[in-house]
């Protein structure tokens, strides 16, 4: 059975004031069955993971680089991360597809150098509001999964968490329904089982998009959601784990 999941995505949000009192609570709640994740910005990742030791949250960034260590300006190196206690690493968030122009190549490249640093990859797909009224979204989000999970080994593959996260829901507060949201990740789920049934039935499948704790509960009661990959929401410490205990 796969355990649940919910992920907080800071994006370029926090400071160090913010940090500790998010993560304190965070770090001593009780009651959980699901795992917890917290990915702030990359100056806030060393300070966090001292708040979070042995605390059992998980510890993730929001990107690395597509090579390894070198000559690469600005870029950070998954092997980096690992070093200072990163476990998992956000890549293709659709934010980083629009704003810095990443595509399905250079995602597999940053997912091939977090597998080969041992970092769980957490691998963002959705489609835009113009592909979804087209009718494009199976389509958008089978092309996003498959230029990645076609490209790795089984053991790789089952290394991998795949984030939902249609773009038209992430911010606006217009969440897509547990039958919409469910329906996508059954399609990603079938798509990964013609390729490789044993992971694909171990693969979680995250849900983001407007997940608030008034509509965690629904989503995550789905089959195929296997938890959330939360944005604003993530930002209060109340808020993220009362979506946690929804899950
Ligand atoms: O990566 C999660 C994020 O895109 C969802 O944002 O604010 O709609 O929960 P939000």
């Amino acid at each position: 059975m796969r355990q649940k999941l919910v992920a907080g995505n800071w994006k370029m949000n926090g400071s160090f004031d913010l940090l500790k009192s998010l993560l304190e609570p965070v770090s001593q709640e009780k009651g959980l069955s699901c795992q917890l994740l917290v990915c702030p910005p990359f100056p806030y990742l060393a300070a966090a993971a001292d708040l979070l030791k042995s605390s059992g949250v998980f510890l993730g960034a929001q990107d690395c680089a597509a090579t390894p260590v070198g000559a690469y300006t600005g870029e950070v190196a998954a092997e980096m991360l690992a070093e200072m206690g990163v476990s998992h690493v956000i890549l293709g968030h659709s934010e980083r597809r629009h704003y810095q122009a990443e595509g399905d190549a250079l995602v597999l490249a940053k997912v091939k150098q977090a597998l080969a640093a041992g970092l769980k990859p957490v691998v963002c797909v959705g489609e835009t509001l113009e592909e979804k009224q087209a009718g494009q979204t199976a389509e958008v989000v089978l092309r996003q999964v498959q230029a990645v999970a076609t490209q790795l080994s089984s053991e790789q593959l089952g290394q991998l968490i795949f984030a939902y996260e249609p773009v038209w829901a992430i911010g606006s507060g217009l969440t897509a329904t547990p039958d919409q949201a469910q329906e996508v990740h059954s399609l990603i789920r079938k798509a990964l089982a013609e390729q490789d049934q044993q992971q694909a039935a171990r693969i979680q499948l995250l849900y983001g998009g407007s997940v608030k704790a008034e509509n965690a509960a629904s989503l995550f009661a789905m089959p195929d959601i296997d938890g959330g990959l939360i944005g604003g929401a993530s930002l209060n410490a109340s808020q993220f784990l009362a979506i946690g205990h929804a899950a």
